[in-house]
């Protein structure tokens, strides 16, 4: 049964679309704020929710605007925008929010809830949370969540708490925690394979199971975690496997990675980054919000990060029209050998 308080979804994309979608399945009452094509798509053809494990759900009561005025219904605003929208989608809260609304930040990245927070000041709850699953985006207003994975994470606070009681148990459930920003370098540290996904113009199932594709992964990871020990910081876990051994995992053999761990990954065959999905529609990516938060730590210690430097530029490239690019080549550019 619904009750009262209203979500907003700012950015209804991959990730707003499903979460606002499976929250709406559990009865809470959703608005949707995007652009005019996923409007007119379900407005054709309905909502549908799907994820790896069968589950499927479709809305054809869907209440979706492509102008912000609606936030001022919203009790909880939900920010999926990618990481470079979020200062303007902060300043249409700061214009049409409610005073004391809920924000959430469910976005990759460091840094987004520092924007939120510098343009938003204290007329806002404003919180952090994180989505551990891949969402795609199939067309025709379907929204599917590609993997399995632990539930999404968000800080514990009295209105989350009471959140997560009304979403209850279901594919978007929301677990609380105390800890978020090193989930959150945690969650940066796997999304450094976002960009190698979207240099291989692979799918992520068929990318990780090369293990040079791996290598610059792993490579880039423990570039990370170096910057990240000299900065003081201890991402957290995320995932089934500790940062400390997940460059171990990712660049172990074929044989090993192929038959043990990519299997309990549970990837479906065409889930890809959504920095793959920029790249291919032609967009500006989140990669200074990725990779770019470690070269801009290594500046600040005044030291090189050459890995994830690379990246970033192979994608400034890719982002110009550069095409993708082979295991083997990869491998040659950023680790030169
Ligand atoms: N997709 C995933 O699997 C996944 C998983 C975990 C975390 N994340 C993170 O979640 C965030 C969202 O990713 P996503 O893949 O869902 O992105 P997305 O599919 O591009 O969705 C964002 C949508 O918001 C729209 N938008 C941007 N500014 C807006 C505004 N002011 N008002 C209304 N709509 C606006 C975008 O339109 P335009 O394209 O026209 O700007 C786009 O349609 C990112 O930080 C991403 O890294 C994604």
């Amino acid at each position: 049964m619904a009750d009262g308080r209203r979500v907003a979804v700012l950015g209804a994309g991959s990730v707003g679309c499903f979460i606002g979608g499976a929250w709406q399945s559990a009865g809470i009452p959703v608005i949707f704020i995007g652009r005019p094509r996923i409007a007119r798509d379900i407005h054709e053809h309905g909502l549908t929710v799907s994820d790896y494990s069968g589950w499927s759900s479709r809305l054809d009561h869907v209440d979706f605007a492509c102008v912000p005025a609606p936030l001022a219904d919203a009790d909880i605003i939900l920010v999926t925008v990618k990481s470079g929208a979020t200062e303007e989608a902060a300043r249409e809260i700061a214009e049409n929010g409610r005073d004391g609304a809920l924000v959430i930040s469910f976005q990759n990245g460091v840094s987004n809830v520092d924007v939120l927070k510098r343009v938003l000041g204290d007329r806002f709850e404003i919180v952090r949370g994180m989505v551990p699953y891949n969402c795609a985006y199939l067309g025709q207003g379907r929204f599917h969540k590609g993997v399995a994975g632990a539930p999404l994470c968000v800080e514990d606070r009295a209105r989350t708490r009471e959140l997560a009681r009304r979403v209850g148990a279901g594919p978007a459930a929301l677990k609380l925690s105390d800890d978020m920003p090193r989930i959150a370098w945690g969650k940066l540290l796997i999304n450094l394979n976002n960009a190698i996904n979207a240099l291989s113009g692979r799918p992520l199932l068929e990318e990780l199971q090369s293990r040079d594709y791996r290598r610059v992964f792993a490579a880039a990871m423990r570039e990370g975690l170096e910057l990240l020990k000299r900065a003081g910081i201890r991402p957290a876990k995320v995932g089934a496997i500790g940062p400390r051994l997940l460059p171990l995992v990712i660049g172990s053999p074929d044989w090993l990675f192929n038959s043990v761990f990519i299997k309990s990954w549970k990837i479906d065959a065409k889930a890809r980054s959504s920095m793959s999905d920029d790249l291919a529609h032609g967009r500006k990516t989140e990669v200074d919000h990725i990779n770019g938060e470690l070269v801009q730590l290594a500046q600040q210690l005044r030291i090189d990060a050459p890995v994830n430097r690379k990246i970033v530029e192979l994608i400034r490239k890719a982002e110009r029209g550069a095409a993708p690019l082979s295991p083997a080549d990869l491998r040659r550019e950023i680790l030169g050998r």
